[in-house]
């Protein structure tokens, strides 16, 4: 959770604003990750090609970023392009994605620079095409300096060979260092993980209504907040990732504790007879 102080809100649209009014400002959360589902079905509704729909949402990218950056929101992890959409769609469709991130990258980087966003990447960079992560680079280099919103892009990302990377970088580790694998604790395979600079996100938001996690973020989400709308993702605007913070801030988060007023005392436990299984 973060203190809302350094936000821009004033440049957030009247709509924005209205949904902005309601929130908590003293616990907003502080990493957002999404999952950005349905440009295909966004298109298919209006006869148009799939990438169209990818073309559109990249759109959604940039408004989203924008508004996340007006709220002060520090951390926004989104799901650009998983290891399984590089292994299993059509190389037409994968070109495309490829093609369509580094435009975006060209286009964007002066209106990240005016919104103080810095760009990262997390996923197996190197195996894209080496003009694409030239062009990753060369937004993150441009982008490095600024102190707001870092937007997270995961790409040719999936969260079990994120886990078997951290593996296989803490295995190298334990043989270096000759430590015994008792010592292994969560913290170890945390700071092995692409996401070691980052906090664990507290919400996930996901568009176009599937109820999956679809191997993002595996290790990062375990006491995440899940947010599903049917919204497509070509549709989600910065209003509807503020109503999606509102209905965050309504849950009771317990990370596998209770709530202050269901407790019970020793002396209360003790009179209550445990029947013999
Ligand atoms: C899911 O829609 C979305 C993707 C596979 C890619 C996400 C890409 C973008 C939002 C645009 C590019 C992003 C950047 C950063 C330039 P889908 O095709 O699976 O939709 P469907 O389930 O309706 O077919």
């Amino acid at each position: 959770m973060y203190l809302a102080s350094t936000s821009r809100v004033h440049e957030l649209t009247p709509e924005e604003r209205a949904v902005y009014s309601t929130l908590k400002t003293e616990s907003l959360p502080e990493h957002v990750a999404i999952i950005m589902d349905g440009n295909g079905r966004w298109a298919g509704h209006r006869s148009l090609k799939r990438f169209l729909g990818h073309q559109q949402g990249a759109k959604s990218v940039q408004l989203v970023t924008e508004t996340a950056s007006r709220i002060g929101l520090p951390w926004l992890t989104l799901y650009a392009f998983s290891l399984e959409n590089n292994l299993r769609r059509p190389k037409t469709e994968v070109n495309f994605l490829m093609r369509l991130l580094k435009s975006y990258l060209e286009n964007n980087v002066q209106r990240m620079m005016d919104n103080n966003v810095r760009i990262r990447y997390i996923g197996r960079i190197h195996e894209l095409p080496n003009e694409v992560q030239d062009k990753m680079a060369w937004a993150a280099d441009t982008t490095s300096a600024n102190t707001g919103t870092t937007l997270t892009l995961a790409l040719n990302y999936g969260g079990r060979i994120e886990i078997v990377d951290a593996f296989r970088a803490l295995a190298a580790e334990i043989r270096h260092k000759h430590f015994a694998p008792e010592r292994i604790s969560e913290a170890d395979i945390s700071r092995h993980l692409y996401t070691a600079h980052m906090p664990d996100p507290d919400l996930l938001i996901r568009t176009s209504g599937e109820m999956r996690i679809s191997n993002y973020l595996l290790w990062q989400i375990a006491y995440t907040e899940i947010y599903v709308t049917e919204r497509l993702w070509p549709d989600f605007r910065g209003t509807h990732l503020l109503e999606a913070i509102a209905d965050f801030q309504r849950r009771e988060r317990r990370f596998g504790g209770l709530s202050d007023s269901v407790g019970f005392t020793d002396e209360e436990a003790e009179r209550v007879k445990i029947a013999a299984s």
